[in-house]
């Protein structure tokens, strides 16, 4: 597989004090261009601290990250995130707030006209077109993650990195989402790494699972690859053979071999 994103023996540790805690330890994993990867683990076990290496914002220990052949050391608008808590500025509206990431990154490139049709493109593409003049305090959580969806894709990022993104949704708001991540990602083929602790989540959006053993010093167990036809829809796969599988094999993972042991 040509690998458009490398990640290299990485390690990560974090030193407080005389404290040295080891949280990752030797993962290497490539994404291959248009990949949808999710990232499965119990709690704490690294999976925040693998995102934020790819994206730039912590620095890795050991080994290293590589976005097409080039080394990942610091925060870049070729790999945006979304969080679980939407970090939309509270005092700007959705467009403005679309904008804000528009402007920074496409003000030189782009004329005023061509970056208002672009943000308007991308906030049709998460639907929220209608609540464009809104703020943050008066959409729901599931607007507001959509909001945080297009701020992302509007910077027409090399990969896109999503941390539990509908983790703090209702199970119906999350399936709407995830039903519209999906349909983005066949639309625009974008590279995604996800982080989820939902196997259901994991095996309906992805082409691989990656399976993070518990830490410290967190490793990848195993990757199953989901060879599901796309689109696929969450009704058909519910009775599927296949998918009844790979959800039990994801399941088997976490809750026979790497039981999650809650610290005293
Ligand atoms: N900045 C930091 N300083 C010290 N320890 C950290 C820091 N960030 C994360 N950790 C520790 O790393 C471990 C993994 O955290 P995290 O990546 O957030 O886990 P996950 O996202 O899988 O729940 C935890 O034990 C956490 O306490
Ligand atoms: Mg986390």
């Amino acid at each position: 597989m040509n690998s458009y994103l490398k990640v290299d023996h990485v390690s990560k540790s974090f030193t407080r004090g005389t404290v040295v805690t080891e949280v990752l330890k030797d993962i290497s994993l490539d994404i291959g261009k248009g990949e949808f990867v999710s990232i499965i683990g119990h709690s704490g076990c690294g999976k925040s601290t693998l995102l934020n290496l790819i994206a730039g914002l912590t620095k890795v220990s050991d080994g290293g990250v590589l976005l097409e052949n080039r080394e990942v050391d610091e925060p870049g608008p070729e790999r945006a995130v979304v969080f679980q808590n939407h970090s939309l500025l509270p005092w700007l509206t959705v467009y403005e707030n679309v904008k804000l990431a528009v402007d920074k990154v496409f003000r030189e490139s782009r004329s005023r006209a061509e970056r208002h049709d672009w943000i308007m493109q991308n906030l049709a593409l998460v639907q929220m077109q209608h609540a464009k003049d809104k703020r943050p305090a008066e959409i729901s959580g599931g607007m507001k993650q959509r909001v945080g969806l297009a701020r992302a894709l509007a910077m027409e990022p090399k990969i896109l990195l999503l941390d539990e993104p509908f983790g703090a949704l209702d199970a119906l708001t999350r399936a709407h989402l995830q039903d519209s991540v999906m349909d983005i990602h066949a639309r625009l083929g974008n590279t995604m790494v996800m982080i989820t602790h939902d196997v259901d989540e994991a095996v309906l959006l992805s082409d691989r699972v990656v399976m993070m053993t518990n830490g410290p010093a967190a490793k990848i167990g195993e990757i199953l690859e989901v060879n599901l036809a796309r689109p696929r829809r969450r009704l058909e796969l519910v009775a599927d053979r296949s998918y009844v599988q790979y959800r039990e094999s994801v399941l088997k993972f976490l809750y026979e071999r790497h039981r999650f042991v809650e610290a005293a």
